[in-house]
């Protein structure tokens, strides 16, 4: 759900432009009460919606925040990105194309429906299909050194220490039962070779990780930066793998919503039904706002606004 359309002209990227920019869309979408929290996940219905905070980092490293930055969600979908990224560095971004393909599905992101017209295929890694089929993807024995992998990747890319949130991976494990059967179709059609109840539990506990809008916006701008965190200056993905993730972000970051948010804003982005929401304006910068109340896409309304009008102030949209 996004409220207006206004074509602004781009101020350059100065401190006081993005100042600006921030606390302005901050300020506008305060108010505005629209959307719930997601409630599927019994956890996630208890998450204070007044959440709200905003943060945008440069590829020169440089961080900008207005509102509540210490509060954290669950990263929910948006973890979908980063174990994307790792598997295509492992196995290449062939093994994505060929185990799941990347088209948008247009229907929403656990449906099985979509699984059914082509038997897993022309799926991608972002809806829970996908996703939970990159997650198998991941190379390793057991369960935690696997587990390991992930947690270290996504720590790289926040540049610190993230922690699993424990009520909301117990909460929704006991309730995937969804996922399980999702997980299983994608056995039975082939795209999952490894045990797919294992690869439920690992990608719901990737969901869980805490994250609060600084983690995020640090995540996006590694991207932005060609897989470089800009903070910490380390490559966590590889630079040629980037845009094929960004391209995934565009074509179903917010699933049956995706095509409306490019149209709107030209940038690679993706959604979490924990309130977050990540964009990327490749070789400018990451931005990241957290607000948990969803539209019926499963995308936080304030953060779908408040991100296309800061991008439209500064000029991100790259086309
Ligand atoms: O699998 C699920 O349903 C959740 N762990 C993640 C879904 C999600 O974030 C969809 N996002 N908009």
């Amino acid at each position: 759900l996004l409220l207006n359309t206004v074509h602004v002209s781009a101020d350059p990227l100065t401190k006081d432009n993005i100042n600006k920019a921030l606390k302005t869309a901050f300020d506008k979408y305060k108010g505005l009460q629209e959307g719930k929290n997601a409630d599927y996940i019994p956890a996630l219905a208890k998450v204070d919606s007044s959440i709200y905070g905003i943060a945008l980092i440069t590829t020169d490293g440089k961080v900008y925040t207005v509102g509540d930055i210490k509060s954290e969600v669950s990263i929910q979908s948006i973890s979908k990105v980063f174990t994307l990224a790792m598997v295509m560095d492992q196995s290449g971004t062939r093994a994505i194309f060929d185990n799941m393909g990347v088209d948008a599905t247009g229907q929403v992101f656990n449906s099985i429906v979509a699984i059914e017209q082509y038997q897993g295929a022309e799926m991608n890694p972002l809806v829970n299909a996908g996703a939970i089929t990159t997650t198998s993807l991941v190379d390793g024995k057991t369960y935690d050194e696997i587990w390991g992998k992930i947690e270290k990747k996504y720590n790289e890319f926040a540049g610190r220490d993230l922690k699993v949130l424990d009520d909301v991976y117990q909460s929704e494990a006991e309730t995937n039962q969804r996922n399980r059967a999702i997980a299983w179709l994608m056995s039975a059609y082939g795209h999952i070779k490894t045990d797919p109840l294992r690869a439920t539990d690992i990608y719901t506990r990737q969901c869980s990780v805490g994250v609060n809008a600084k983690d995020l916006a640090m995540m996006a701008a590694t991207l932005a930066n060609a897989g470089k965190n800009p903070v910490t200056g380390k490559q966590v993905t590889k630079a040629e793998n980037v845009p094929e993730v960004l391209a995934v972000m565009a074509t179903a970051g917010l699933y049956d919503d995706a095509g409306k948010w490019l149209y709107k804003t030209g940038l690679p982005a993706k959604s979490g039904v924990g309130g977050g929401l990540i964009a990327v304006s490749p070789g400018k910068f990451g931005i990241a706002v957290i607000s948990p109340p969803l539209d019926v896409a499963g995308n936080s309304v304030r953060a779908q606004n408040a991100i296309a009008d800061i991008s439209n102030a500064l000029g991100g949209n790259p086309y």
